[in-house]
């Protein structure tokens, strides 16, 4: 049986490895916690985010063999997607036990699953994927690092490519836990070694506390 709620438990295990200088160390916490029964299992989502999939179709996205990346994957529904519209789709996370449970989940997909760190990406990653796509993976991190983060979420995009990022909107309020939403400073971070904007829309989704979403997209020109 779990204790429920993986929300407070990351509060209290964020509030404790950031005060001891570890931006990153929680997410494995919570997630192995999640292995365990301890919590529920955080960021449980089987469907890919909404923005993402009104956004592949509005587009018509089509993968047709290119690569594609999703960072901070969680449990792979981003990247299962991407997988189910053409793309080789790799998804990576820094907490080893998500990408256990998402290889365990999608056995068989097609899609590549990693341990990885978007503060030390991999030099075969950079300018290597065709889209890149970041689903409130950054605001889930403080300043620093969080703007080396959202720079070398761009690096990852090929010339030629696009980036989509989904990340919480911040409305000028101040944040106390995780997450701390972006500010449109930091989405127009996105935009640098040689990205170019393509569309920034500020949007607002059903439910919940924080409910403004930024939806932004950035091309790397040839
Ligand atoms: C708010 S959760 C969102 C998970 C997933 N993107 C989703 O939408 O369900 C943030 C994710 O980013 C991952 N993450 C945080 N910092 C990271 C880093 N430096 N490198 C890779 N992944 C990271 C966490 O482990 C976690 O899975």
């Amino acid at each position: 049986m779990t204790s429920g709620g993986w929300d407070p438990q990351g509060d209290r295990l964020a509030a404790r490895a950031i005060a001891a200088g570890d931006t990153t160390g929680w997410f494995e916490e919570l997630y192995a916690g999640g292995v365990r029964g301890e919590v529920d299992m955080p960021w449980d989502r089987t469907f890919p985010h909404p923005l993402l999939a009104e956004w592949a179709e509005r587009e018509g996205v089509r993968g047709a063999g290119r690569r594609a990346v999703v960072t901070g994957c969680g449990l792979g529904a981003d990247a299962e997607f991407l997988t189910g519209l053409g793309f080789r789709a790799l998804g990576f996370d820094v907490a080893e036990s998500a990408i256990k449970v998402a290889r365990d989940r999608h056995r068989g997909s097609g899609t590549e699953y990693a341990v990885g760190d978007l503060l030390d990406p991999p030099a075969d990653w950079i300018h290597a994927f065709d889209l890149v796509v970041d689903v409130i993976t950054v605001q889930a991190l403080p300043e620093p690092p969080r703007h080396t983060a959202i720079v070398n979420v761009g690096r990852l995009v090929a010339p030629g490519g696009t980036l989509l990022v989904i990340a919480y909107r911040s409305d000028g309020s101040t944040y106390v836990v995780p997450p701390w939403p972006l500010t449109r400073a930091e989405i127009d971070a996105y935009g640098t070694d040689g990205l170019v904007p393509v569309r920034i829309e500020e949007l607002t989704i059903d439910g919940g506390d924080l409910t403004a979403r930024w939806r932004a997209e950035f091309h790397r020109p040839h």
